[in-house]
């Protein structure tokens, strides 16, 4: 990276997972475009077994989360990975502001994932400037902060549940940890933690743009003040205003050949493709995979299917060669090239945070089928805040069915229920290019805290 007049030097910490990297890589992308170092920290596991594409607007550095040859996959619990992470973490996290003062270019200010409070904690000890950066969309920051709180006691006992800026939410509308009591306690902990010490950080900033979740952020920032500065996806398909930034950059996943997925979507007619993922976590059982499956052979659509290698295995056994022409299933692709093209008819997805900004911001209409953790949340949203798609019916057993699947996406991509869906899916689309170009809400607020550490 080009060492140009820079104004202060961020360091940028994500929680070590797909969906937590890259929103924090292009905001980081988006700091080094306005003027700023940027150096983006992931773990030495990740660093060195996917290695970052080279950026112009940042560098990349490490940290260890106690386990540099496997990453999450060699811890024994979620709880021993979180553990050693804040051990690790902190140490390394200590030792690389250390570095970069003996090096002569001072970090000034430690953006961190509000997952990980604990770097708050060390951004004070040197006396940083500490933004804590909050990931999920605005509403379940919202919740999760009633629960920490205790505005919102648990277990859930009576529903609807009422929380200013939203409407009122049904058990299975609040995020799974929430509801579904006892359920991974320790990323629940975790969630509720990102509160713990926030009084103590200069700025938090919320990855969502002001009109998507308007009266939400009003209502939040009235007990604790916050910046939206979103959507951080690649800049290229917004403003185009971050210089060569056509997508993240750091796939945790080994991505198939874009050109082999575009070529096929090419020879299908505009919108008569169905798009389905289920993200970087999803785990999906036998059954609901065959359900899936049968689903999507039923709708009569085109379909692209990413199969995560882990997931695969699920499949019914021809499936794959039976489909033929009709659908192509792929480990990974690249998303957001994916969805921008024209091919693209509806996106069938978990509702993960970034992959419904990403839908939102490319004017595509979603069915919903949220998994757990802030996926519920996103989908109640998705359905009835703003109107650009509906989520599926869970049946007594836990699963949606094909006859349920097929449903959905004839909603969607056909009919009168669909048009008006894809009609707000682009005024959304248009609303996100307006939040992030120049002059902008979510810009503005960029500007603010770029201002702030310039002088
Ligand atoms: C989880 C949570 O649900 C999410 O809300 C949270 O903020 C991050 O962790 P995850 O399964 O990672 O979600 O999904 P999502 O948030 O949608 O992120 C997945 C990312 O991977 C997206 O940016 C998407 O573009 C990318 N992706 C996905 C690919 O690049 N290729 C693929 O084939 C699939």
């Amino acid at each position: 990276m080009e060492n140009k007049g820079f104004g202060a030097h961020v360091l940028a910490l994500p929680y070590p997972s797909q969906g937590h990297i890259n929103p924090m890589l292009h905001f980081s992308k988006r700091l080094g475009s306005k003027g700023l170092r940027a150096t983006f920290a992931t773990t030495h596991f990740i660093y060195k077994t996917f290695q970052p594409e080279p950026s112009e607007s940042v560098q990349f550095d490490t940290i260890s989360d106690g386990y540099d040859e496997g990453g999450f996959y060699q811890s024994e619990s979620i709880h021993d990975y979180l553990t050693r992470l804040e051990d690790n973490g902190s140490k390394t996290l200590a030792n690389l502001i250390m570095k970069y003062k003996e090096l002569g270019h001072p970090i000034d200010c430690l953006v961190y994932d509000a997952f990980l409070p604990w770097a708050l904690d060390v951004a004070k000890q040197f006396g940083l400037v500490a933004v804590s950066f909050f990931t999920q969309a605005c509403a379940v920051n919202f919740i999760y902060y009633y629960v920490h709180h205790g505005l919102l006691r648990l277990p859930v006992s009576s529903t609807p549940v009422s929380i200013p800026g939203m409407p009122l939410l049904e058990l299975q509308d609040l995020p799974s940890f929430v509801y579904d009591n006892g359920s991974y306690p320790a990323y629940f902990e975790m969630v509720l933690r990102q509160f713990y010490n926030t009084d103590k950080a200069d700025w938090l900033v919320v990855n969502t743009f002001y009109k998507l979740e308007a009266e939400v952020v009003d209502a939040m920032s009235k007990i604790c003040p916050l910046f939206t500065i979103g959507p951080t996806v690649p800049s290229k398909y917004l403003d185009n205003r971050v210089k060569n930034d056509d997508r993240y950059g750091l796939n945790l996943f080994t991505l198939e050949s874009s050109i082999n997925i575009i070529n096929w979507l090419d020879t299908k007619p505009a919108g008569s493709v169905v798009f389905v993922s289920f993200g970087s976590m999803a785990n999906l059982s036998n059954k609901q995979m065959e359900e899936l499956a049968l689903g999507f052979k039923g709708s009569h659509y085109y379909f692209l299917w990413v199969v995560r290698a882990s997931e695969e295995a699920k499949l019914p056994k021809t499936f794959v060669e039976d489909i033929g022409e009709r659908g192509m299933v792929v480990n990974w692709c690249p998303q957001m090239e994916v969805l921008s093209h024209k091919a693209i008819g509806c996106f069938f997805t978990h509702c993960g945070w970034n992959s419904t900004v990403e839908a939102l911001s490319l004017g595509v209409p979603m069915v919903g089928m949220p998994q757990w953790t802030d996926q519920t949340t996103d989908a109640k949203f998705v359905q009835d805040v703003w109107k650009v798609g509906m989520r599926v019916k869970v049946d007594e057993n836990g699963i949606v069915g094909r006859e349920e699947i097929e449903f959905c996406i004839r909603e969607v991509m056909e009919g009168e229920r669909g048009r008006e869906m894809k009609e707000n899916a682009i005024k959304w689309k248009g609303l996100a290019l307006e939040a992030i170009s120049e002059g902008g809400t979510s810009d503005k607020n960029i500007d603010e805290i770029v201002s702030k550490l310039i002088h």
